[in-house]
């Protein structure tokens, strides 16, 4: 039997090897690891290509949100209206900074927040909705905005799975105030260890952003100071002994920079291999199984392959038994999880029967840029065979 894993990053790694060896021995070389060259040069090309001002590196995606709402200036006493379909980190992000997690239930065709129910979730506590582009699709981001801006909310985007996804010709990460990134090694745009960004069009968010990442530290609106740096060049300086917010450390170093570098340059390549492995999927997939739809003016950059099938277990039995790794994301939603029976957080309406659903019935077949064709229709004439056998 040829198995077929559910990801490789080693496939990853030695296809880009050459490119990434040389720039890992410069930085180590260099002795200059954090706040360097290559984080400054990350940045600039990630603001860029989200169309977005400012961004700013930090220590992994967690960080990222959570930089993000305290930048917002969320904190105890607020709510956060968010999804419950996404990984713990989101709501995590939102008790850790002392607010309320308001889980407001998703759509089952592409398993984003729904928008149609948020406005109800609004209280006068609510300070930011912060929806997630889970498994790289695109929440309904100009409705969303538009609620935000009749109640003066924030908008935090989680983009944690969605670098380089597209929704009406804009990219994810870059609509909301801020955006937020997660570099994790599996991501579409992953590191060799743990590294996030967050984004914002914002300067006075930005400035908060930058400081907080460095505990606190600097002047509200008078953070950078020029120093005369090597050859008398004026350089860019932090004023690391004064400081005006209790913050976090927490910023990318230069290796995890210099690797996404190299990754980046890559990126757009990597996603559109992702979006033939996933129209072939659709292509070759049997109609007893419910795939994603998206909406037509969204470009996703499919971080997951999300299928929903009323025998759950019995499928990922089957592919597992039959060498092909699939995973079951996300099998407790945030409302079940044991963490928030203890923290507080409010389920809009009282119960969430789409997210409960979904969460019953989700498969992730295996998805990566360097799968084969054949590969893919393997995994497809295995789901094929398992629906065939079981209707015998
Ligand atoms: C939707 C979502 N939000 C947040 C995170 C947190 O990112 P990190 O693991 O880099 O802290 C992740 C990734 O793990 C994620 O998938």
């Amino acid at each position: 039997m040829v198995k077929i894993p559910f990801f490789d990053l080693g496939a990853q790694y030695q296809s880009l090897k050459a490119e990434i060896e040389p720039g890992v021995l410069q930085v180590l070389e260099s002795c200059s690891y954090i706040n360097g060259k290559n984080g400054k040069e990350l940045e600039e090309r990630i603001a860029k290509y989200l169309g977005a001002k400012h961004a700013v590196g930090c220590g992994n995606g967690t960080d990222a949100l959570v930089l993000a709402l305290r930048a917002c200036q969320v904190g105890p006493g607020d709510e956060v209206i968010t999804t419950p379909f996404t990984f713990f980190a989101t709501a995590e992000a939102i008790a850790s900074v002392g607010a309320v997690p308001v889980f407001v239930d998703v759509r089952k065709d592409d398993y984003m927040i729904d928008p149609s129910l948020i406005e109800a979730a609004i209280t006068e506590k609510t300070k930011a909705i912060l929806p997630v582009h889970i498994f790289g699709g695109a929440s309904d981001m100009d409705a969303i905005m538009g609620i935000a801006k009749e109640h003066g909310l924030y908008v935090i985007e989680d983009a944690a799975q969605a670098m380089g996804a597209g929704y009406r010709g804009r990219k994810l990460g870059g609509i909301g105030h801020v955006g937020c990134f997660s570099f994790y090694p599996t991501k579409n745009l992953g590191g060799c260890g743990d590294g996030g960004m967050a984004v914002t069009s914002d300067d006075e968010l930005a400035d908060r952003l930058r400081a907080l990442r460095e505990h606190g530290s600097g002047e509200p609106g008078k953070r950078i100071w020029e120093r005369s740096g090597k050859g008398g060049k004026k350089e860019e300086a932090v004023d690391k002994y004064r400081n005006y917010m209790i913050g976090y450390n927490s910023r990318l170093d230069e290796l995890q920079a210099c690797v996404l570098l190299v990754k980046f340059a890559h990126l757009e390549e990597f996603n559109s291999r992702r979006r033939q492995i996933a129209a072939l999927y659709s292509q070759c997939l049997t109609d007893l199984v419910q795939l994603p739809k998206y909406g037509e003016d969204t470009e996703p950059c499919w971080h997951q392959f999300v299928i929903l099938s009323e025998d759950k277990a019995g499928l990922c039995d089957y592919l597992l038994r039959n060498g092909i790794g699939c995973n079951t994301f996300y099998p407790v939603p945030l409302h079940r999880q044991e963490a928030f029976q203890e923290a507080p957080c409010r389920i809009h309406g009282g119960n969430l029967p789409v997210v409960d659903g979904i969460s019953a019935q989700s498969v992730c077949l295996p998805i990566f840029p360097e799968l084969t064709d054949a590969q893919v229709r393997q995994v497809a004439e295995t789901v094929n065979r398992f629906y065939e056998e079981k209707g015998k």
